[in-house]
């Protein structure tokens, strides 16, 4: 008579635990704020599979993804004779540690397909920038144009216009002091540059203002404008209006993970109602039985 009551509630107990695992896995990659793609770009050489170089690629872009937990920048290099990788990641200045570290994982992940066995390559996400090479760019400044995005026109309103200059020109300003992440908000007009850490104070400074003055001449009176250099970004747009280029259905795809993720923490909850009761109906059995 024991055995089938023995059965009957360890199966709910393997339910739950498979419930809550999938919860889990559905809910932590859904930050649709920080995951989104921006630019992605790998080197031509390819390396051979199963050389020390890709071992080394790998060590570099494991260390990225464990030091993000911990810190929003570093920088790591293995040298090795002929097989030296560099690599670096930056997270945007406002993100918390965990998120950081998710943004980074997500990134580096999207690396491995992107360029797969690729000599190097360089990856930003909303949240998260992420490079290795076995070329020396560590340190190096870099303002070439990555990636320039204009939204549409102001209306013909000077003051808007004015007042995104006078955004622009915030988020440019420099009071000595070294500030690779600025926000700039002026009411509904926000702006926010980011540097990559491995630029000194200065050679940040020079990026950004490279970025902005680019962002006013080239997106002119864009209601938002992107302005991605190799070592840093500005960006800005009024309203929360932004250049999410075709994510409209990674939102939808999170909202369905999201209700999904909440239906089955609740399945859960009620399963391990279930459990709870039914172990605690058996205790009650043996104190009776005992007594
Ligand atoms: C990087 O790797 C490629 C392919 O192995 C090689 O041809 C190139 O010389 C390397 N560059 C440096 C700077 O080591
Ligand atoms: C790279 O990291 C090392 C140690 O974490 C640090 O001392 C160095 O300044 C960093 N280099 C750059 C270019 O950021």
């Amino acid at each position: 008579m024991a055995l089938p009551t023995k059965k009957a509630s360890f199966f709910p107990f393997l339910l739950l635990l498979l419930l809550v695992t999938i919860s889990i896995i559905l809910v932590t990659p859904s930050n649709s704020a920080t995951d989104t793609f921006v630019f992605g770009g790998c080197s031509q050489l390819k390396f051979i599979s199963g050389s020390p170089y890709e071992y080394n690629v790998n060590s570099i872009l494991t260390s990225l993804v464990n030091s993000a937990m911990f810190t929003s920048y570093n920088n790591f290099t293995i040298s090795a004779s002929q097989d030296t990788v560099y690599g670096l990641f930056q997270c945007r200045g406002d993100l918390e540690n965990g998120d950081c570290g998710r943004c980074v994982a997500k990134a580096v992940s999207q690396l491995g397909t992107l360029c797969l066995d690729s000599t190097g390559g360089g990856l930003q996400l909303e949240g998260c920038f992420v490079k290795y090479d076995n070329a020396t760019f560590l340190g190096v400044e870099d303002k070439s144009v990555v990636v320039k995005r204009c939204g549409p026109l102001i209306s013909t309103d000077s003051d808007a216009l004015a007042r995104r200059d006078t955004v622009l020109d915030f988020l440019g300003a420099s009071d000595g002091t070294y500030k690779p992440f600025r926000v700039a908000e002026s009411g509904d007009l926000r702006g926010v540059a980011q540097c990559v850490g491995d630029l000194s104070p200065t050679e940040c400074q020079d990026c950004l203002s490279e970025a902005i003055g680019r962002l006013k001449t080239d997106c002119g009176a864009s209601k938002w404008g992107d302005m991605y250099l190799a070592k840093c970004y500005a960006r800005y747009s009024q309203g929360g209006d932004h250049s999410h280029g075709g994510d409209d259905t990674d939102n939808d795809d999170d909202e369905i993970a999201k209700t999904l993720a909440i239906l089955i923490g609740l399945i859960a909850g009620i399963a391990l109602i279930i459990v709870f009761v039914s172990a605690l109906s058996k205790a009650c059995e043996k104190d009776s039985k005992g007594g």
